[in-house]
């Protein structure tokens, strides 16, 4: 047998080079050898539990799993280029420790089938609660800056167009909600990762008396899965964890694009820190959002390594394909570019610095106030429907007077209709647009101020 190979026995060749380069995963499977060896231990006790491992040869394999995985976890101990895969490398590694008599003990009763199907659930777990820890800090920034700047108006929109003034701690605070609900559905997706494969062996579950409960719960699951063959052969909770890390990619994204346009000439609303911007190696005034547009960028990564996975998946008969191998590259790179993009968008929105001036100035174009026009009159008993025909008449006349509303006449006023006397020039201001919008969720101040205590509460940020 070629070392850190686990299989050879009915074969008289050594594997070809291609089919060996082909069927290498160490180069990416790696990442897993520490877990891998937690593993190793828990399996060597239920081997201990079912009366296959003497007491020394037990005491024996987990001192030599335990130095082998301070090897592992301080990089003293690598994979070497014969290494099929973690698995292959970790056995080759503990060999070299204990022996090939007691190495070759720890084999009995597992497939590395269900190994790697337990291993990139524990991988998925652990990444899912560093990955909310990121979000968090994400969402604080955002938190941070909405208190910051509370009180600064800005144009809200629609279809692009400017639609109606709002808070910019309203509209910042919009970006922080998608990521409240990305923490909990990692938290839900951490429900259906907790279900442990050790044990479902090849496909058909253990022999030899081994407990998969007591693997399950020694490796922290909640416990084992029901059925063995769906337990080596089920990744539909690595493309649900490639999903959510797409949704987050997507939703960074749009903040992404809301910073790019902040930044232009022509919005003016915002700048960006020189710490967190690049310059162009031929104009010397540039200053470019490139964090945001590679943010922008890897959404459609990460979209690209969900969509690689679900046809991986697609139509693949039960129970393990070697195809399932192809899981953990694109999720590997999902955390990956995740673990970049999420501490750089936290840093560019930390230190975003706003132009309230411009900000205001723009609040009000695009008669931005005309919804204020319409509501007034209806508060005076005006159908909806008349007051808004009404109210575009206002806007048409404005147009081409090149005039605001605010500036029409009294005649003017009461040339469009009896019910539009002076007194509506009283709402068609930025601030009273905006503070009569206080229902809950609305952009008046204090409800800015409520949401944001609940947004603090809601992830823990008090
Ligand atoms: N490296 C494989 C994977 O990632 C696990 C090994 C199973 N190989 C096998 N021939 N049964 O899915």
């Amino acid at each position: 047998m070629t070392k850190g190979v686990l299989w050879g026995g009915r074969f008289d060749a050594e594997p070809s080079e291609v089919m060996f380069l082909l069927s290498k995963s160490t180069h990416f499977d790696f990442r897993l050898a520490s877990l891998d060896c937690r593993g190793s231990l828990a399996h060597a006790n239920a081997l201990h539990a079912a009366g296959l491992l003497t007491d020394d040869d037990h005491q024996g394999l987990l001192a030599g799993i335990k130095k082998l995985k301070e090897h592992v976890d301080t990089g003293q101990f690598q994979p070497l280029d014969v290494d099929e895969d973690v698995h292959g490398a970790l056995e080759r590694g503990l060999t070299e420790i204990v022996g090939e008599e007691l190495a070759g003990r720890l084999r009995a009763g597992r497939s590395r089938n269900d190994q790697i199907a337990t291993l990139i659930r524990m991988y998925l777990r652990e990444g899912t609660v560093k990955l909310s820890g990121l979000l968090t800090k994400f969402i604080a920034a955002l938190a941070t800056q909405a208190e910051k700047n509370m009180g600064l108006v800005m144009p809200g929109r629609t279809h692009m167009q400017i639609a109606q003034p709002v808070l910019l701690s309203h509209h910042l605070l919009a970006h922080a909600w998608p990521m409240v609900r990305n923490i909990s559905r990692l938290d839900d997706l951490n429900k259906r990762l907790s279900a442990s494969p050790y044990g479902s062996a090849a496909l058909g579950g253990a022999t030899l008396g081994l407990d998969p409960e007591q693997v399950a719960k020694e490796l922290g699951f909640a416990g084992s899965v029901p059925n063995s063959i769906d337990g080596t052969s089920a990744r539909d909770v690595v493309a649900e964890a490639a999903y959510v890390m797409a949704q987050i990619g997507v939703d960074l994204s749009r903040l992404a694009e809301d910073i790019i346009f902040w930044c232009t000439q022509e919005a003016g609303y915002a700048s960006l820190d020189d710490a967190w911007a690049t310059g162009s190696s031929i104009m010397p005034q540039k200053k470019n959002p490139d964090v945001a547009e590679l943010v922008r960028g890897k959404a459609g990564r990460l979209i690209g390594n969900l969509s690689g996975l679900l046809a991986t998946l697609k139509g693949l008969p039960l129970a393990y394909d070697r195809d399932l191998q192809e899981d953990k590259e694109p999720i590997f790179d999902s955390c990956d570019q995740l673990a970049l993009i999420l501490p750089a968008m936290t840093g560019l929105v930390s230190t975003l610095s706003f132009d309230p001036e411009r900000m205001k100035a723009l609040a009000s174009a695009g008669f931005s106030l005309a919804t204020d026009m319409a509501d007034w009159l209806v508060q005076r008993g005006v159908p909806f429907a008349e007051a808004h025909e009404i109210t575009g008449q206002a806007v048409q006349l404005c147009e081409t007077e090149a005039i605001e509303l605010e500036e029409l006449t009294e005649e003017q006023l009461l040339s469009l209709s009896p019910h539009l006397t002076e007194e509506v020039r009283t709402v068609l201001s930025v601030t009273g647009a905006i503070e009569a919008r206080n229902a809950i969720g609305g952009t008046a101040t204090s409800r800015v101020r409520e949401q944001l205590d609940y947004l603090r509460r809601r992830v823990g940020l008090e």
